[in-house]
């Protein structure tokens, strides 16, 4: 037993059983009984079996998980959640019979909520944000990525990112944001998209580096939006400003995006229906990680399923997202796209949990900082009144952590 091994903790947590997600740990779902966790300064500290434990001379506060289980964090590792507007009524169009593309082309889909988030002031985009966020923080979601993409002009883009990061100051919660400027060919440019993709690499890209409003940068490589060549030269702009690098691609049609991408050494290409074995392999060569949304799979009624026995047979590591947005998965639940990764996908909820933790954290680049129980890693954890790590997938509607922490500290409910 080591004297003093807890004395630079601020907080103790005893009495649990772990699911750490944690891939050196042999076990499914790396679990492990018996173990206590001291947290020092926001970060695991020490996680030692109970027996090696001495809290003789510990004067920091002793959190009793009463036999709960402790996770992760949960991630939300794709999302549009800043915006304005809905979409209902495309809704109701799409069952009508118009496809997705359709609507796109008749000048509806992405730029109809163009228009309206142009309406809204920065502050306004807060006040439409906050219950969608709150949503996803309620049901365990400790991190979520947020994306620009619905201002395409170089104010409205600043003020989508603006209004992400200042999200941050009012909940416990980590965002990362990304710059989605190529996510559609904005009115203002639809005879010269060339020009629109050039303001973004010279002027609009640039300028958010400078700032660091964002962590990584994405394009929407697809028919209806962005090519490949534009994109090529969208993703050599933020690789040369140090920004990370992620894709929407292959969700509608085989681009060659997700590949491309990857040549980019991508974080992550994401959505991914249509990705061949090339594409796959491209992927398992830069360690770029697969970004599943059952959510905008299930609500356009799509049929094609991604290649998922392929992605698991090369060890491509998969993440599962809401991609939350007004168009096509407005679903404010990364719960509710675990239970669906696992039903309309075929993940197991072991793939499916460490694709909402240990998987997301890489597809946002932060892979070394976040996503299991180990040493050295941030203290964003969860403690859940379950007896088995499966229910967190198997069940939906009823589960809520009962205690979060969020950089180490007890985060109070609802939302903190
Ligand atoms: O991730 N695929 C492109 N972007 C979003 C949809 C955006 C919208 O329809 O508003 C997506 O599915
Ligand atoms: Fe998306």
């Amino acid at each position: 037993m080591q004297k003093n091994q807890f004395s630079q903790c601020e907080r103790v947590l005893v009495n649990l059983r772990m699911a750490t997600l944690d891939p050196a740990v042999d076990a499914p779902y790396g679990q492990l009984d018996n173990h206590i966790l001291g947290l020092c300064r926001g970060r695991i500290a020490v996680l030692v079996p109970r027996q090696e434990a001495d809290l003789s001379s510990f004067d920091g506060e002793i959190v009793d998980g009463q036999g709960g289980l402790l996770t992760p964090g949960l991630i939300d590792s794709h999302t549009h959640l800043v915006y304005g507007g809905h979409r209902a009524r495309e809704f109701e169009q799409r069952l009508l019979g118009k496809s997705y593309e359709e609507i796109a082309r008749a000048g509806g889909g992405i730029l109809a909520t163009v228009n309206a988030t142009r309406g809204l002031s920065q502050e306004q985009l807060v006040v439409e944000a906050r219950p969608r966020l709150e949503a996803l923080l309620d049901e365990g979601v400790t991190t979520v990525e947020i994306k620009s993409g619905y201002g395409l002009t170089m104010a409205d883009e600043l003020k989508i990112l603006r209004a992400a990061r200042a999200l941050v100051a009012e909940y416990p919660v980590r965002i990362s944001t990304t710059l989605l400027a190529a996510h559609c060919v904005p009115p203002e440019f639809r005879t010269e998209p060339d020009r629109y993709v050039e303001m973004i690499c010279q002027e609009l890209l640039p300028q958010v580096a400078e700032e660091k409003l964002a962590d990584a940068v994405d394009v929407f490589c697809e028919k209806i939006a962005f090519t490949l060549p534009q994109s090529e030269r969208i993703f050599a702009a933020a690789r040369q400003a140090g920004l990370g690098i992620k894709v929407h691609a292959e969700q509608l049609s085989l681009s060659g995006g997700a590949a491309l991408a990857a040549g980019f050494g991508a974080w992550s290409a994401d959505h991914l229906e249509c990705l061949d074995e090339a594409g796959v392999l491209a992927l398992q060569a830069a360690g770029t990680v697969a970004t599943l949304l059952p959510g905008a799979f299930y609500f356009l009624r799509e049929t094609r399923k991604p290649p998922v026995e392929l992605l698991r047979r090369h060890g491509v590591p998969m993440a599962l997202a809401s991609d939350l947005n007004p168009g096509t998965s407005p679903l404010a639940s990364l719960r509710l796209m675990l239970n669906m990764g696992c039903t309309l996908f075929g993940l197991t909820p072991e793939e499916a949990l460490a694709a909402v933790t240990r998987n997301a954290a890489r597809a946002l680049g932060q892979g070394d900082a976040l996503g299991s129980l180990s040493v050295g890693k941030q203290a964003d954890l969860l403690l859940w009144d379950i007896d088995h790590p499966a229910q967190l997938a198997g069940e939906f509607g009823s589960l809520r952590p009962r205690l979060r922490i969020v950089r180490g500290e007890v985060a109070h409910a609802p939302c903190g």
